[in-house]
């Protein structure tokens, strides 16, 4: 048996690990596009708890468990005792007797950490506050698909420094390449929420079209994520500069590619001509949440394996 490990962040996988669940991703893609059967997981379930919406998290890791030969099942905190107020830990402890591994969508990355101490199985980060792990798999093997490795290479993250940036910086110590974040001023990254140990993989700017100026990819979200609707109205106004226009995307390299994580808000952080436009990767990058998180489900189960 494999020894327990989580997922509860980027940086809880080795730079090793990660290619290996590239390698292995590419290998699970195919078979699924060949429509070849692989079951590994048979008779194995998973337990999706959502705290938060979802489509494509819910969805991926779904039909991601069900193609692996195992079951899935979908808990969420307004129909379950958790949103009553039951311990966590507590939920942990019950859970994690029924099932084979948890995938938690939820608000504080607390809440996630005293889940994963309380239990016998690994427990997966379906999106917190602070980091959404998945989604920077999905897009690191997005990227690698399309240009070769990330390893030098100069990300541009306009907007909201929010989770799915501060895994963008998490990611870029691992795989060594840099990210060039720009904000409005009030939102700049937190070094210490980010995770940040150093300067190197990591730039601030003011101004958004010096951030993108010579990017290899441009990546943007939502300027009001979920938890934070109270301040949409404010948001709306001090973020207004902050949108990935064609402009934006003219100061980037001549073969930029623009990702999001989804859902999108045309008009908002990003202009219909650029998500829908020839640099846009976004729905490779959705596909490959199925794809990674198949490898990263067999890699928690399973280990390393040889087919
Ligand atoms: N990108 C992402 O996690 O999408 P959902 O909120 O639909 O799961
Ligand atoms: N930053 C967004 C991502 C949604 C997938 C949010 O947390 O709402």
């Amino acid at each position: 048996m494999a020894t327990l490990r989580h997922f509860l962040q980027m940086k809880d996988l080795a730079k090793d690990e990660l290619a290996y669940l590239f390698d292995r991703t590419r290998i699970i893609k195919a078979r699924f596009k060949a429509y070849q059967r692989y079951w590994p997981l048979q008779d194995r379930t998973l337990v999706m708890i959502f705290e938060k919406a979802s489509t494509r998290t819910r969805l991926s890791f779904e039909a991601g468990m069900h193609q692996l030969g195992g079951s899935a099942i979908y808990l969420n905190t307004r129909d379950s005792q958790l949103g009553r107020g039951e311990p966590v830990e507590d939920a942990a402890e019950v859970i994690s007797r029924m099932s084979d591994i948890v995938m938690i969508r939820t608000y504080e990355q607390e809440i996630i950490e005293r889940f994963a101490s309380h239990s016998r199985v690994p427990v997966i980060n379906g999106l917190t506050n602070e980091y959404h792990p998945c989604q920077i798999l999905a897009d690191i093997f997005t990227f690698i698909e399309h240009r070769g490795p990330i390893q030098g290479k100069s990300v541009a993250w306009i907007g909201d420094s929010n989770n799915v940036c501060n895994t963008w910086l998490q990611a870029a110590e691992v795989f060594d390449f840099k990210v060039r974040v720009s904000t409005p001023p009030g939102y700049e990254v937190e070094a210490e929420r980010a995770g940040l140990h150093g300067t190197d993989h990591f730039e601030q700017f003011a101004d958004p079209m010096v951030a993108a100026r010579g990017a290899d990819l441009v990546t943007t979200d939502v300027w009001t994520s979920m938890g934070f609707e109270a301040e949409n109205e404010e948001r709306l106004r001090d973020f207004a500069d902050w949108q990935v226009d064609a402009e934006m995307m003219r100061a980037a390299r001549s073969d930029v590619l623009f990702m999001h994580c989804l859902p999108a808000h045309r008009g908002e952080e990003v202009a219909a001509e650029v998500i829908d436009g020839p640099h846009s990767v976004v729905w490779d990058e959705a596909e490959n949440r199925l794809h990674t998180q198949k490898a990263l489900m067999e890699f928690l189960l399973l280990g390393r394996v040889e087919d």
